[in-house]
């Protein structure tokens, strides 16, 4: 019975109790993923932050541990945002010979730190393969700036670089992180650099992700355009990181399912957020509207097939405007593939849109998203959701623009307070949460269609809770 209250995510990481933020720490070693997150275990409001700890074998799901590292006294310094490695070749000298490779795990934190004056944070360090050393990067986050350490020892730093000033301006950047990634079907690397500004996101003025593409030659990273590419547009997806020392070179990444708009009054009881479900990165070339093809993240959700419980509903042909009703014990997962037909007049098409409603059983609170085929946009809009506040608001979010080939493929994770939407083969992605009232849960799907779109494709599967 823990772990089942209403607006309780079934698939999604959450604390026992009590208030969670930022994914720290993410590395694999003996055989085990280790997830760390900012956590205040003593009370369900921001403060105190520790390392809350979970493991897990299949990234689906996660055993809880006690708090990996604690505040000294009540007054700190606290254990914000930093990242951990794992030290294999004893670089640091910190561990002695009996200690076998994966047991030298190393973390890094700015407690001491003499920075601290421009806000010196969130540093996330990993092993550069090419020059057998460290990199590490850490947010100057009132300068708007990325510090770029390299070290031998992972003790001795030195500066080589610095990015910064680039992307959306907002208050602060934080928790940067910086990876390589091989272009799909191609022998070209790119690496990737994300970074989080607070408050004054381009998206809802709260927080908001930017990532930057280009290259890096072990100091400097230079991007390869000036864009602002998002990483979501929804509002509820921060301070993701990736995970190190993965075996297989699979790029795994988690973010805190939430902003710092409205984190802290968020109606769930006895805890505070969520994350994101694990999602396998990569860089993929792609139109991403109609014009304009360029390089773009790519992303995968980790595998919910052992979760299916029940295929609910599949079909491959033109569906008419339904409603389905789907268990509620668990979460569900389902995919969409919105079309319109050719012979549709372009006067009726430039109003055309899908909708899709995700609403409780008695119908009183919903989520809708959808497809507007005028605008070449996605949508989700949260405004019917139940729960709201100034900061929660009724905006919607919106995709960026979105290219028109007559089909848009949807796919959707919905989880009690929370969804993930994944667009046109997961070019485009949303993480957003909504809390319907009391004793109401996600019960049914609706779906309604102006002229000449359609659904042809549906697959909802009922997934049971990993708790
Ligand atoms: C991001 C952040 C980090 C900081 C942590 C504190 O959400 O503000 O910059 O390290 O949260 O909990």
């Amino acid at each position: 019975d823990t772990y089942d209250e209403t607006l309780r995510p079934q698939l999604h990481h959450t604390p026992s109790e009590n208030f969670m933020n930022d994914p720290n720490g993410l590395v694999y070693a003996n055989d085990v993923y280790h997830l760390y997150h900012q956590w205040n275990d003593k009370d369900n409001i921001p403060g105190y932050q520790n390392w809350g700890h979970a493991t897990s074998e299949d990234l689906v799901h996660w055993q809880l541990h006690p708090p990996a590292i604690t505040p000294d006294s009540d007054d700190g310094p606290f254990i914000i945002s930093g990242s951990a490695v794992v030290d294999e070749h004893n670089t640091s000298d910190l561990f002695n010979e009996s200690t076998t490779p994966s047991n030298r795990g190393v973390v890094t934190d700015t407690k001491h730190c003499s920075l601290n004056r421009w806000r010196f944070r969130d540093p996330k360090a990993f092993w550069y393969e090419q020059d057998s050393k460290w990199v590490m990067l850490v947010a100057l986050a009132s300068q708007h700036q990325m510090i770029i350490y390299e070290s031998r020892n992972l003790i001795d730093w030195f500066e080589t670089s610095r990015f910064g000033n680039a992307g959306q301006p907002g208050y602060e950047y934080e928790c940067p992180d910086l990876f390589p990634l091989e272009v799909e079907d191609t022998d070209e690397v790119r690496w990737v650099l994300i970074t989080y500004v607070n408050p004054g996101a381009i998206r809802g003025g709260g927080s908001g992700t930017s990532y930057f593409i280009g290259d890096f030659d072990g100091k400097t990273f230079t991007p390869i355009d000036t864009s602002i590419r998002e990483m979501d547009f929804g509002y509820d997806d921060y301070a993701g990181v990736t995970f190190n020392n993965v075996p297989d070179g699979r790029r795994l990444w988690i973010g805190w399912a939430s902003n710092w708009l409205y984190t802290g009054v968020v109606p769930t009881e006895p805890w505070r957020s969520s994350l994101t479900l694990v999602h396998e990165l990569s860089l993929t070339r792609a139109n991403i509207t109609d014009q304009h093809q360029s390089l773009t993240l790519r992303h995968k959700p980790v595998d919910l097939s052992s979760l299916i419980s029940d295929t609910v509903k599949e079909t491959n042909s033109p569906m008419k405007p339904d409603s389905i009703d789907f268990p509620t014990d668990g979460a569900v997962d389902m995919s969409i593939d919105v079309a319109f037909s050719s012979d549709t007049e372009s006067s009726e098409l430039s109003k055309s849109a899908s909708r899709i409603t995700i609403e409780s059983e008695d119908g009183v609170n919903s989520i809708e998203f959808g497809v507007q085929f005028a605008d070449h946009i996605v949508y989700i809009n949260r405004a019917n959701s139940g729960w709201s506040s100034p900061t929660f608001g009724s905006l919607g979010a919106t995709s960026s623009n979105i290219p028109n080939n007559n089909k848009v493929k949807l796919r959707a994770v919905i989880d009690r307070s929370q969804i993930e939407l994944f667009v046109q083969d997961r070019i485009h992605f949303a993480s957003m949460v909504f809390f319907f009232q009391e004793g109401r849960v996600p019960a049914r799907l609706r779906y309604e269609n102006d002229e000449g779109v359609m659904i042809d494709h549906l697959k909802l599967d009922a997934l049971k809770s990993i708790w």
